[in-house]
């Protein structure tokens, strides 16, 4: 049989008829950082571009996101005092539970999701309560405490819960609270292959999380583990989680692809704090042509198989779409 060797160069318009993948401003999740007072928009010097935000400003971003076409945030909290439970994760009068409430009621058309962690909230930097004996975080008193905080989440309005504190268990905690409660319907996006990473180090800036004492290694998972993290990801499916999550993305797109050839969930990534910056001062300092590699960059998360894309760079990217 003939075997036609060289392939026909195609113009630009079949190009783009025969493009494989695509990203869309609807693609995007936007996080937000929200603290007490008024008036305060203070950037993170580690992440230009990206601020903490007091609520009133928080609507305000809102309506500039809505402008572009992006309907989804996820919602971090700073609060004023913390403490080792993280109580202030645990009230209704909590800066989370204040936040989701005012933005709702200002743009209810506005898709909120809530991390659901306690590392904000905790005096000791930690994703849950510290076993003081071992000093670790004790798993299932950890568990115990989650159900409430998502409880508080619903209450106040959220559309999707998103627990990231890698704790063994809580999608299947999670999904009985919430049933319990009569929110049978609010979806959960687990963080389900969520690794140690050097990367969350600005972020730890913005939501002043850095843990006083060890690292978070016993919880989240080790960078070398295949298996591993297709396995953690796979037990979320089975414990009822809607969306699974690769958190880092760029790193970690080898998995992206197997995660979403092992379940049938739909998959997000975490583009996190650390990748917004490499890209961020490379741009700065013109070594690349920023515009160019952030949406080569989204593109390789939707090639890889994510159909959601959490990221810092969610408002330029859509301001890149509304030009082309
Ligand atoms: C809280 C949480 C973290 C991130 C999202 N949720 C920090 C961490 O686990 O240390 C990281 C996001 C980013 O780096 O952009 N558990
Ligand atoms: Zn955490």
């Amino acid at each position: 049989m003939f075997k036609r060797f060289r392939r026909t160069r195609l113009n630009k318009h079949l190009r783009s008829l025969v493009r494989e993948t695509s990203v869309s401003v609807e693609d995007f999740i936007y996080p937000l950082f929200v603290r007490s007072g008024e008036g305060i928009k203070t950037e993170v010097s580690s992440m230009p571009g990206v601020f903490q935000m007091s609520i009133d400003e928080a609507i305000k971003e809102c309506g500039e996101l809505k402008k572009l076409g992006l309907y989804s945030i996820i919602l971090f909290g700073i609060p004023d005092v913390k403490d080792s439970i993280g109580s202030d994760a645990l009230c209704e009068h909590g800066i989370i539970a204040e936040a989701i409430r005012s933005i709702k009621k200002v743009h209810p058309d506005m898709f909120v999701v809530t991390d659901l962690c306690f590392c904000e909230y905790t005096d000791h930097g930690h994703c849950g309560i510290i076993d003081e004996v071992h000093e670790t975080v004790d798993n299932d008193a950890t568990l115990e405490i989650s159900g409430q905080q998502a409880i508080v989440h619903a209450k106040a309005g959220a559309d999707m819960i998103a627990p990231s504190g890698m704790m063994d268990g809580i999608i299947e905690v999670l999904r009985t609270s919430l049933d319990k409660a009569g929110y049978e319907n609010l979806p959960i996006m687990s963080y389900s292959t969520k690794f140690a990473s050097g990367y969350y180090g600005p972020f730890r800036d913005v939501a002043e999380s850095t843990p006083s004492f060890g690292d978070r290694s016993t919880y989240q998972m080790d960078p070398a583990n295949r298996r591993e993290a297709i396995a953690e990801s796979v037990s979320d499916e089975l414990q009822g989680a809607d969306i699974l999550m690769v958190k880092p993305a760029l790193a970690y797109l080898d998995l992206v692809r197997e995660i979403k050839d092992a379940t049938s969930l739909p998959m997000a990534v975490y583009n996190v704090s650390g990748e917004y910056a490499m890209l961020k001062f490379a741009g700065k300092n013109d070594l690349i042509d920023y515009d160019r590699v952030v949406m080569e960059t989204m593109i390789s998360f939707k090639r890889a198989g994510a159909d959601i894309i959490i990221s810092y760079h969610a408002k330029e990217v859509a301001k890149m779409l509304q030009k082309s």
